[in-house]
């Protein structure tokens, strides 16, 4: 894997009507944005495109699974409003991606305007990679040239991310670049020690990237839910944690691939030794920390009678909602000595909101990881490079206001994964490559 595609730096697009794929699946409550990471992250390639003499833009995108053109919800008007506050620029929308109205939206366009077309997925077209629905993109929006910087979409064989390079010289916007550029960094020449954080509630979906980093990292953290299955398979306790049963055998596996690495090199494999519980996952209910290893906190917290045997043990009733204190602090340890960071997962339920205290119930083993990253004390005057991807990852950077002290946060949850994975992706191997005339 390579990134040897075209970028629209080297084409001409002096005077053409481009037609470019967006990822704009944002999440929207009410008509508003609560995330607008992915958009702003695309603004870097509409600039560019918009600067070039002559230029008018079509931009195409998805919002959900919508089930059809009535599911209101997943309309992209409110993404049209918001993209046009942040390039301070009107951004024209039309009600349809094809069609009458689609076309003569785009032939309305003048120089340097941008016109952004209703959800793709109202069609069921989109998704079927059908080539009539692909022609009907090209001829509404009147384009010459194709640019896809969907990163977040590009693992999709669909019509605005293949079919359509096959109408249209296809080539890379500039995040779809960045993105690829990055990744394949971590991958292929990762500055050492690398170490990856992973977490999530599944392990199949992950079960190919936790592979991989094992092979190429020289820690692995495992949190979330996900770990839950590996204590599991080690035999603990895990009273009535989200688990995924057909996963045991999986965790198995993966454990003893790690164990043997950990024996062949200078590898380690974390798990947590320490996990926060509670009764429920709304943060209404006391929580305890149950100190698995029988390291130190059962006994400090029990001093001066003997800790019960309940302090190690998850009781039946409770569920898993965080790793501990002294898990927390193990990986921050090995963060602390780490040039390259990869991280996909939170440690624990980090939406829960607290009723009381300073901090969320279930966000502290995440709070600890993150300051260990990015924090004051790390050592590094320059700190780790440090590269956030996944969905809930990156919503929980962005809400904390954090992005800009990560080195590189993804606008791509299964792309990154399938990426990692050392996957082809069809929406990028679709693109013109670098030495084609
Ligand atoms: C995402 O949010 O991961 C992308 O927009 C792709 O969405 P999809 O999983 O619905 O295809």
């Amino acid at each position: 894997m390579s990134f040897n595609k075209k970028t629209v730096q080297d084409i001409s697009l002096e005077n053409k009507r481009v037609l470019m794929r967006a990822d704009y699946n944002v999440p929207v409550k009410d008509g508003k944005i609560s995330d607008d990471y992915r958009i702003k992250q695309s603004l870097e390639t509409i600039r560019f495109i918009l600067a070039k003499p002559g230029t008018r833009l079509v931009i195409m995108s998805h919002l959900g699974r919508p089930k059809g053109p009535d599911d209101k919800q997943s309309s992209l008007k409110p993404v049209a409003q918001h993209l046009s506050q942040l390039l301070d620029k009107k951004v024209h929308f039309a009600a349809d991606c094809i069609g009458d109205e689609a076309k003569a939206a785009a032939e309305r366009l003048g120089q340097h305007e941008i016109l952004l077309l209703e959800n793709l997925r109202y069609h069921p077209e989109e998704e079927a990679n059908d080539k009539v629905f692909a022609k009907a993109l090209v001829d509404a929006s009147g384009a010459q040239i194709f640019v896809q910087d969907g990163f977040g979409v590009v693992h999709r064989a669909h019509a605005s991310t293949e079919a359509i390079t096959q109408l249209l010289p296809s080539v890379s916007g500039l995040l779809l670049a960045k993105e690829i550029k990055t990744i394949e960094k971590i991958i292929k020449e990762p500055a050492k020690p690398l170490v990856s954080v992973i977490g999530g509630a599944k392990i199949s979906d992950k079960i190919e990237v936790l592979n991989k980093m094992i092979n190429i990292s020289d820690c692995v953290a495992v949190v979330g839910a996900m770990a839950n299955n590996f204590l599991l398979a080690e035999h603990y306790e895990v009273g009535n944690s989200l688990i995924e049963k057909e996963a045991l055998i999986t965790a198995k596996r993966v454990m003893k691939k790690a164990r043997e690495e950990e024996k062949k090199r200078n590898f380690s494999f974390l798990l947590p030794v320490d996990v926060v519980v509670s009764k429920r996952a709304d943060g209404r209910l006391p929580t305890r920390i149950v100190d698995l290893k029988g390291d130190n906190i059962a006994d400090i917290l029990a001093y001066p009678k003997l800790p019960k045997s309940s302090a190690y043990i998850v009781g039946p009733d409770e569920m898993i909602m965080d790793i501990g204190p002294a898990s927390a602090g193990l990986i921050a340890g090995a963060l602390k000595m780490a040039n390259t960071v990869f991280w996909n997962g939170t440690c624990g339920i980090t939406e829960t909101r607290g009723l009381a205290g300073a901090h969320d119930p279930f966000a502290h083993g995440t709070r600890t990881i993150t300051e260990a990253m990015i924090g004051p004390s790390n050592r590094h005057a320059n700190r780790p490079f440090t590269l956030v991807g996944g969905g809930d990852t990156v919503s929980y950077v962005e809400q904390q206001g954090l992005v800009e002290d990560f080195s590189h946060v993804s606008t791509g949850g299964g792309a990154t994964l399938e990426l990692i994975s050392g996957h082809k992706l069809p929406g990028i191997e679709a693109l013109l490559d670098k030495h084609t005339a």
